[in-house]
């Protein structure tokens, strides 16, 4: 005689700080995190997460705190919220600004602290840049730990590699996890050393030879004085920040000051192995543009982070690039969110059950 097998659905209303155009809140969302709130500052960026929030999720509601997170209280949420989760700009703490850390107007991470404990979730998820844990900014992330810990939560961070969850893109991402209880888990890659399947090559996701989307017209120049490495696609044997694609490799950095010269670029002619074979030769620097060379379209850079063909992006051109830029790619923020559901169901008499579903 079979028996019936009884499910208990748990609920996980979650809130997304510093959503942007959502790909930590699309991760989580297929990790099985309801997405009930979210705040973002950026009018493009809010437009692009509400509208794929919308035809994504058409019957879910969806609180908006829209402006500076910094003006809403988020008291009212208390006892509502079982994750929040958000990845705060790192600006204020970066090597290249004027390093005002919490004076700075555009600090995020006071303001995270400030609605985990206006909040009190069951847990928290915050992403940053892996530098937060390096040198002078280690502080920073000491401190926000400490006040995490303050709260009552067990605090847990590592940096992860993208191309570990199958994105083909250098991309390592700093998290940080409190749980109410210690059985919080990282998650195992599922791609690279170790496993049983490669990184996936960029090659498995671009082709030169077919553009998906808008065509970016920034052109790709030769560098007058080339700077050469071992590897033909390192070094500055080109003009701009972006770098060419490895076919073989992964995809660089895509960063959110992408758009113009800064975007990676596809080597449709095959010249990057030859070229720097040739410059190493004694070969005098060529003048004038790489001929079948193209960056990427915003529609690939966004493919490249996880996110659907079907999203529809809002603003200008580099606006879209940086929105792209910002994201966590969308199967990174779902490995994590994962884990934090493992744990969470783990938990049973912390969450309360939404429903009931007898099979
Ligand atoms: C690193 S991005 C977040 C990316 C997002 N997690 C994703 O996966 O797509 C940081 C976002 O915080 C927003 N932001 C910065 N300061 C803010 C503030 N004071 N209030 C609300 N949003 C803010 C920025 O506009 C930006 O979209």
């Amino acid at each position: 005689m079979s028996k019936d097998l009884v499910i208990v659905v748990v609920d996980f209303p979650t809130l997304d700080l510093f959503a942007g155009a959502g790909g930590l809140s699309q991760g989580m969302a297929s990790a099985g995190l309801t997405v009930v709130g979210a705040s973002e500052m950026d009018n493009d960026a809010l437009e692009t997460y509400k509208s794929s929030h919308l035809s994504r999720l058409p019957q879910s509601s969806l609180e908006l705190f829209e402006g500076d997170v910094g003006r809403h209280s988020f008291r009212s949420l208390k006892g509502e919220i079982a994750v929040v989760a958000g990845g705060p700009p790192c600006q204020p703490y970066s090597l290249g600004g004027l390093r005002r850390g919490v004076a700075d107007d555009r600090d995020g991470i006071p303001q995270f602290v400030r609605v985990v404990s206006e909040v009190m979730p069951e847990a928290f998820l915050m992403e940053n840049v892996p530098g937060l844990a390096r040198g002078t900014q280690l502080p920073v992330l000491k401190r926000a730990i400490e006040k995490f810990r303050e709260l009552g939560f067990l605090v847990t961070w590592k940096i992860l590699h993208a191309a570990d969850f199958g994105v083909s893109q250098r991309r390592q991402r700093l998290f940080v996890v409190g749980t109410r209880k210690s059985n919080f888990k990282w998650p195992k890659p599922t791609h690279g050393a170790d496993t049983s399947r490669a990184w996936v090559a960029a090659r498995e996701v671009l082709d030169a030879s077919r553009p998906i989307g808008d065509l970016n017209n920034a052109i790709i120049t030769y560098a007058k004085s080339p700077d050469l490495r071992p590897s033909p696609w390192d070094g500055h044997l080109w003009n701009g920040g972006g770098r060419p694609i490895n076919p073989d490799g992964l995809v660089p950095t895509l960063l959110a000051s992408m758009g113009g010269n800064k975007t990676p670029w596809l080597d449709g002619g095959n010249i990057v192995p030859d070229y720097h074979a040739y410059l190493l030769a004694g070969g005098a620097p060529r003048r004038g543009i790489v001929a079948g060379a193209r960056r990427l379209t915003y529609q690939e850079a966004a493919m490249v982070q996880g996110f659907s063909l079907d999203m529809s992006w809002c603003g200008g051109r580099s606006s879209i690039y940086r929105q792209i830029g910002n994201a966590v790619p969308v199967p990174l923020a779902k490995a994590v969110g994962s884990a934090l559901v493992k744990a969470m169901a783990r938990t049973e008499d912390s969450i309360k059950p939404r429903g009931l579903a007898v099979l």
